[in-house]
Formats: C-alpha cells, sequence, structure tokens
C-alpha cells in the first residue's frame, strides 16, 4: 500500500473497512513515506486505535500492539532478562571458562524476554506498532520511547545496540488525559481525529449495518449531531453510534420516534446525569415534530 498516492491509501483503507476522512488518509499515506510515527489524539471512540487496525490489515503488516497503563514500565513495554533461564543457566555452570563464561551466556539474545517494542523492532517483517493510550503513561516513559520513534532502535546496556532492519510503521494514541512533551510531538506526525461530519459518519455506520434503512440511518446521524451539541460529561461518539444502528437493525425500528427514541437512548447516552438532559432536550424535540407532523390541519 506504500506506493501511490493519498487518494489510493483512502481507497485501501475503505476497502478493509476504515472509511478516513482527507487529513486521514493524508497522514497514513505519509507515515509510510516519511518513516515516521503519528500521534493521533481525540476524544473516545472515534476511531484511533481502529486506525491501526486498518493500516495493518491495508498492508498486511501484522500489528503489534502495546497497552499503555499507569506504571506501564521498560520492562513490560521493551525487554527483561529472563531470570528464571539466567538461574538455569547459572546453576548449570561453566565448563571450564567459570564465571566470565556464564556471565557472558547469561546476557546474550537467548535470555531475553521481547515485549511489544523489542518484537516491533527486531521484527524480520515489516509490521505496524499500535503504542495505544501514551497518556495513561507517565513522562518518564514518553523519555523512553524517544529513541525507539526517532532512531527505531533499543540500546541494552549488556548487549547494545538492537536496530530495525524493516521500519515499522509506528501509531500512538492519546485521549489527551494530558499534554504530551514536545519532544514525543516533535518526532512524530499528527493526526486529529474529532467527531465525523454528518455525511462521513452516515457512510460509517451504514458500513457498520448496511441493512438499516436509510432514513433511520440518516435520522440516526442527525440524532447524534443534536446530542452532541448538548454540552453532556459524555458525549456519543462513533462507537455508540454503530452500536445504536445496529440496536436499531436488531428490533426492526423503522423510524426513531420519540418512544424508539426514550427506549434505546441508553445506548449513546451512558451517564445518569446526561441521559435526564438527553430526555428533556432531544426527547421533547423529537415528541413535538411528531405532534406538529401528526396534528389534523384546521
Ligand atoms: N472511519 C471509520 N471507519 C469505520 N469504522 C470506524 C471509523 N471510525 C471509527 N470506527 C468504528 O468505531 C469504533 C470505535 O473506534 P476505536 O475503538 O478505534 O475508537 P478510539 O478512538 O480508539 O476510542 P478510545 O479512545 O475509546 O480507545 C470501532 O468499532 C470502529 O470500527
Ligand atoms: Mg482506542
Amino acid at each position: 500500500m506504500a506506493e501511490g498516492s493519498v487518494a489510493e491509501t483512502k481507497e485501501t483503507l475503505a476497502g478493509v473497512g476504515y472509511l478516513a476522512d482527507e487529513p486521514a488518509a493524508l497522514v497514513s499515506f505519509l507515515a509510510q513515506r516519511l518513516e515516521k510515527p503519528v500521534l493521533v489524539e481525540g476524544p473516545a471512540g472515534v476511531g484511533k486505535t481502529e486506525l491501526a487496525k486498518a493500516l495493518s490489515r491495508a498492508t498486511g503488516r501484522e500489528l503489534i500492539r502495546l497497552q499503555c497503563y499507569e506504571g506501564l514500565d521498560e520492562a513490560k513495554a521493551m525487554y527483561e532478562w529472563n531470570y528464571r533461564k539466567q538461574l538455569l543457566r547459572i546453576q548449570a555452570g561453566g565448563d571450564q571458562g567459570g564465571w566470565g563464561e556464564v556471565q557472558d551466556d547469561i546476557f546474550a539474545a537467548d535470555f531475553l524476554l521481547e515485549r511489544p517494542l523489542m518484537q516491533a523492532i527486531v521484527s524480520p517483517e515489516p509490521v505496524v506498532l499500535l503504542i495505544d493510550e501514551i497518556d495513561k503513561t507517565d513522562q518518564e516513559f514518553e523519555a523512553m520511547l524517544l529513541e525507539v520513534l526517532s532512531d527505531f532502535q533499543i540500546s541494552i546496556p549488556e548487549l547494545g545496540r538492537v536496530e530495525s532492519k524493516t521500519h515499522p510503521v509506528v501509531l500512538l494514541t492519546s485521549n489527551n488525559s494530558r499534554e504530551l512533551t514536545e519532544a514525543l510531538k516533535r518526532r512524530c506526525l499528527y493526526l486529529w481525529l474529532d467527531y465525523p461530519e454528518l455525511e462521513h459518519e452516515l457512510e460509517i455506520v451504514r458500513l457498520h449495518s448496511p441493512d438499516l434503512p436509510e432514513t433511520v440511518a440518516r435520522k440516526l446521524v442527525e440524532i447524534i449531531g443534536m446530542v452532541r451539541a448538548l454540552d453532556l460529561k459524555k458525549p456519543p461518539s462513533i462507537a455508540e453510534s454503530i452500536d445504536w444502528a445496529r440496536a436499531l437493525l436488531l428490533l426492526g425500528a423503522q423510524d426513531i420516534d420519540s418512544d424508539t427514541f426514550r427506549d434505546t437512548m441508553s445506548i449513546i447516552v451512558k451517564h445518569r446525569t446526561d441521559l435526564d438532559v438527553v430526555a428533556e432536550r432531544v426527547g421533547v424535540k423529537l415528541g413535538l415534530a411528531e405532534g406538529t407532523l401528526g396534528a389534523p390541519s384546521t
């Protein structure tokens, strides 16, 4: 997929079920051509993680995923020494060489446990590396990542430098729960993924639920847009639009009237206080619209 143009990248991604907008297609194209990591930021559920998965499918590259969390350290992200195996080797002893030989032995690649970053660097086939939710880690972890991101290499004190031969495509995602360091941002291309435009979201919903009647799908994304415009704790994401569409399809809904909306709105709104706001502002609006439509014309 690396060959070709932005338009081609967009098409290939669509072919594997990801409808990228222009900026996402452009950055995906450049990431492969410039061999630079991409930092993808945006609210929850807008397709950040999915973009990495789609790139893996589109390029036929294996996806290696590092899921970040608070307290994640080098040993879990890069590599650690296999202490148990080292111990066994020590216990087995050396033939004549003594300790020196044993020491050389136990700090060889054989005794290394490769974690996702190391796996991506040493992989003989080019891979897609997803570093998911980097904002959950701390700044020290970010600092540690810099070497991997700018030079595609990892330095192991006992072994030396391990360099990547096949340059992974690297995607980092962040929900913006904290500001990332300038040093990290400088090394990355940047993509801000936001809630999509109405027509774009309609396409995504229809891709995931092709059997949902067009009118229902359109009304769904219109309502989702209305709900997002309210000041909610957690606005509905694309993930929720897709779930809602699936539910409506299962329920055989031919329209989203105020009753259907009331019964199913907990699929898209998941906070007690948000539910109240949405029921009042959107539910009532739908009810009023029906009232006007159904009212006898005098
Ligand atoms: N452009 C798109 N084309 C097709 N499907 C999409 C697109 N964007 C999002 N989706 C779908 O939306 C859902 C949510 O996407 P994803 O899990 O990637 O969100 P996220 O941004 O990583 O969210 P979080 O921040 O919560 O991890 C997925 O099921 C994905 O398939
Ligand atoms: Mg995600």
